[in-house]
Order: structure tokens, then C-alpha cells, then sequence
């Protein structure tokens, strides 16, 4: 499966709503879309702001709004997961009699999307044969139902009921996507992406950095590891968390992501080195803290070069074997950022490099990102802009092969 999802989150009126908010935030940060149906109820448990922020579209509650674009089923139509989370006693019931009174039961009626629900409610409301029916009922329809967990419920009891974790339910509900779809374009490839920016330790408290989020580079390993790759993430600081399904190796600094990315490469096919590298670091490495008293109004920091780990692995890759660099420039305008790109990508004698203009508004932490991939004898492979997933589909169509060729 190529592109992010559309992903339907329901909201229904039970305390759980307000972790609805975690469940949303996760598939953001996987890179899906998410549209968020909230009914009257979820509303009065967690606040609209809340709900568009976290997913970056409007919330929809009402049925009878937006009825000239049809949207009671349109909604439905666009999915390709529904996920309703919390599902109190009363949605199960809706939704195992069919009822259609209210946007949710219109959205999930409309829609051919596997449906997954998360139920939350007291114990004995769980345990009511009305309630197993139900959820019996959607089960013979195929609904997939996560939970509840065992725990602590709003008041003094405890037992069956609790709505499962938002990371459980997102993992279930992306588990079944995957078990829906064919293998990825990449299954068996070996890909090993560097990521974040390296921090260079001056004394035990300090660290000489940059502004690299690690965003384009977590995106360039998710969407390896949704399309098939066996994909190993070797993560400098990341400003976001790095995805499921990775083989994740920390390395702060210069020295340990060479370390990693050496040990790695051996068995990749394609290594990406997306993670901004400190090109220098201090000399020295203080064991004790820097203080003024020691320094007085003036500090001198002395730095010495880190090694070009791009370009030795580019001097010591295996016939076949692809890599990737990465080039973010401060120079304005288009041409001479092809120009400098293509005398990096020949400085550092790799097979692509990716080039983006970055500044002081530009390029670091944002979701979105514009790039040029620039091929071994400085032919453009692909240009792209759009969301940092988006742009790492585009960058791992280019680097196996598969984009085509833009026109000149
Ligand atoms: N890189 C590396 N090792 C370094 C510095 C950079 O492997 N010590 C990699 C980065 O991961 C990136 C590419 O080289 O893929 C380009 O990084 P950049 O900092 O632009 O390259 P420099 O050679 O440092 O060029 P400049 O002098 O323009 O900073």
C-alpha cells in the first residue's frame, strides 16, 4: 500500500473520549488523515479546539450540516478505517441495530472500511447480555473489537471495561490494514536511514547541536517499513517519535551514528543518511561541568572535524548497493541550489543526493517539505513537494528505481 490513510476516529459521549485525543494524535504522526466524527455527547467529554487541533480538520458532529455535499455519506465513502473510540454501551447498540439517526451511524453505514471499535463503559454494563449481544453481532460482521482492558474505572470500582490505550488500539487497527493489503513494492529490501541532528558532547550537561527535527527522516522510515522494507532507524535527537516497526538504534553523536551506520550498512541495500551531522565537534570533552568562574567573560571552544561518514561509505559500498545523501542549503534561488547539490553530490561520490533549501523559516520542523533528488552525474531523479510522507515516497521511488524520469 502506497499514501497515508484516511482514517475515520468516532468519538462517542463516555469519560474515555478524552483519550480519543491520543488515539488521533498516533495516526497523525504515522502520517494518515484523520476526520473526526464526534457525537453531541463526546463533545460535552473533550472540546471541539482540542479535537481540530490534533487532527488538522474540522470536526464533524452534525447531520445536518454540509448536506449539499452530502456528507452523511461522504464521510463514509472516503475511508479506509473507522475507528470509534470510545464505543460507550449505547453506540454498540446503534451500531448493531443499524440506527442512522446520527452522523457516525450514517458514516459507518455508508462506508465499506473495516471498522474497529475500542469499548469503554462499567463492568456490569460490559458484562450485560444486551451489551454481549451486541458485540457479538458486529463481530459476525467483521467489526474488530479491541478491549476493554481490566483497570482502574471512573469512580471507586474496577474491573472489565476501560478503554484499551490509544498506542494499543492504533497498532491493532494498522495491523489489520496491513493484513488487508499486498505485500509491500518493497518487501525484501534492506533500507538503513539516518536521522535528527547529532549532538556533540562539550562537558556533561552541554552539547553542541542543530536544528534538525529528524521529521523527513522518521517520515523516509515509515513509509519504508508501511511499503515492505526491512528498515533499520539509527536516530541522532529526534524532535518526533520514530515509528513502529523499525529496527531502532540511538546514536547521539557523530562518532556513535558512524559507529551504528557502519555496523549497519553491511547488510543494507540502500542506506539514506537523512540525519544533519555536526561537521565538527569540541576537542575536547569536559568531565566536569564549564563554569564561568573558570572562564570569566570570554570562552574559546575549540572543535576539530568529524569525519565524512557519507562519503566513506559512498568510498566503500558493495557493487549495487545505493547511497543516499541528504543536502540542505541556505542559497536562494533554484539554480544555484541545483549548482551547489551537484557539486556536493559529487564531493561526496554518493548515488543520490537530496537537496531542499532550508532557512530560517524554512525546511526544519515543518511537516511539509520541497525537494530535488539529484542522480550520480547530476541528472534530476525526482522533484517533490507535499507532506515530509509524501516527499520520503517520492525520495524511495527515485532511489530504487521507480520514479519517472522528469521531464527536462
Ligand atoms: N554528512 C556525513 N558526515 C558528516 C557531515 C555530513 O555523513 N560529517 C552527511 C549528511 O548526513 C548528509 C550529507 O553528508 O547526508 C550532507 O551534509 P552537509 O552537512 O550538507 O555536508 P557537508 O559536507 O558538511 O557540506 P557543507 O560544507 O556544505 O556543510
Amino acid at each position: 500500500m502506497t499514501g497515508s490513510l484516511n482514517v475515520v476516529v468516532g468519538i462517542t459521549g463516555g469519560i474515555a473520549a478524552y483519550k480519543a485525543v491520543g488515539v488521533i494524535r498516533s495516526f497523525v504522526l504515522a502520517g494518515h488523515h484523520v476526520q473526526v466524527v464526534a457525537t453531541a455527547g463526546a463533545l460535552r467529554f473533550v472540546g471541539r479546539p482540542t479535537l481540530e487541533a490534533i487532527s488538522r480538520n474540522p470536526v464533524h458532529t452534525e447531520l445536518y450540516e454540509g448536506v449539499a455535499e452530502v456528507r452523511h455519506v461522504a464521510i463514509g465513502q472516503a475511508a479506509d478505517l473507522i475507528v470509534i473510540a470510545p464505543a460507550t454501551a449505547n453506540t454498540i447498540a446503534r451500531l448493531a441495530t443499524g440506527l442512522a439517526d446520527d452522523l457516525l451511524g450514517n458514516t459507518v453505514l455508508a462506508s465499506t472500511a473495516p471498522v474497529v471499535i475500542a469499548p469503554a463503559m462499567h463492568t456490569e454494563m460490559w458484562q450485560n447480555p444486551a451489551t454481549q449481544a451486541n458485540v457479538a453481532t458486529l463481530r459476525s460482521r467483521g467489526v474488530t473489537v479491541v478491549g476493554p482492558a481490566s483497570g482502574q474505572l471512573t469512580g471507586a470500582d474496577s474491573g472489565p471495561g476501560r478503554m484499551e490505550e490509544p498506542e494499543t488500539i492504533v497498532q491493532a487497527a494498522l495491523a489489520l490494514m496491513d493484513g488487508n493489503q499486498e505485500p509491500g513494492d518493497l518487501a525484501g529490501t534492506r533500507i538503513v536511514v539516518t536521522a535528527g541532528g547529532t549532538r556533540e558532547p562539550l562537558d556533561p550537561v552541554r552539547f553542541l547541536g542543530n536544528r534538525s527535527s529528524g521529521k523527513q527522516g522518521v517520515a523516509l522510515a515509515s513509509a519504508a517499513v508501511r511499503r515492505g522494507a526491512t528498515v533499520t532507524l539509527i536516530a541522532s535527537h529526534l524532535d518526533v517519535p520514530p515509528p513502529d516497526g523499525v529496527t531502532l538504534v540511538h546514536a547521539p553523536s557523530a562518532a556513535e551514528l558512524q559507529q551504528a551506520v557502519t555496523d549497519a550498512a553491511g547488510s543494507a541495500d540502500i542506506v539514506i543518511m537523512a540525519a544533519a551531522v555536526s561537521d565538527y565537534r569540541p576537542a575536547e570533552r569536559q568531565d566536569a561541568k564549564i563554569t564561568k568562574q573558570d572562564h570569566g567573560a570570554e570562552l574559546t571552544l575549540r572543535l576539530v572535524q568529524n569525519p565524512d561518514i557519507l562519503a566513506s561509505l559512498a568510498a566503500s559500498a558493495r557493487p549495487g548497493q545505493v547511497i543516499v545523501g541528504f543536502a540542505a542549503e541556505t542559497t536562494p534561488g533554484h539554480d544555484e541550489l541545483l549548482r551547489v547539490g551537484r557539486a556536493k553530490l559529487a564531493r561526496k561520490g554518493c548515488d543520490y543526493l537530496v537537496v531542499n533549501r532550508v532557512g530560517w523559516n524554512e525546511g526544519f520542523a515543518l511537516d511539509t517539505n520541497s525537494i530535488v533528488v539529484l542522480a550520480r552525474g547530476g541528472d534530476v531523479a525526482v522533484e517533490a513537494s507535499g507532506s515530509k510522507l509524501d516527499v520520503a515516497d517520492h525520495i524511495l521511488d527515485a532511489v530504487t528505481g521507480r520514479a519517472s524520469v522528469p521531464a527536462r
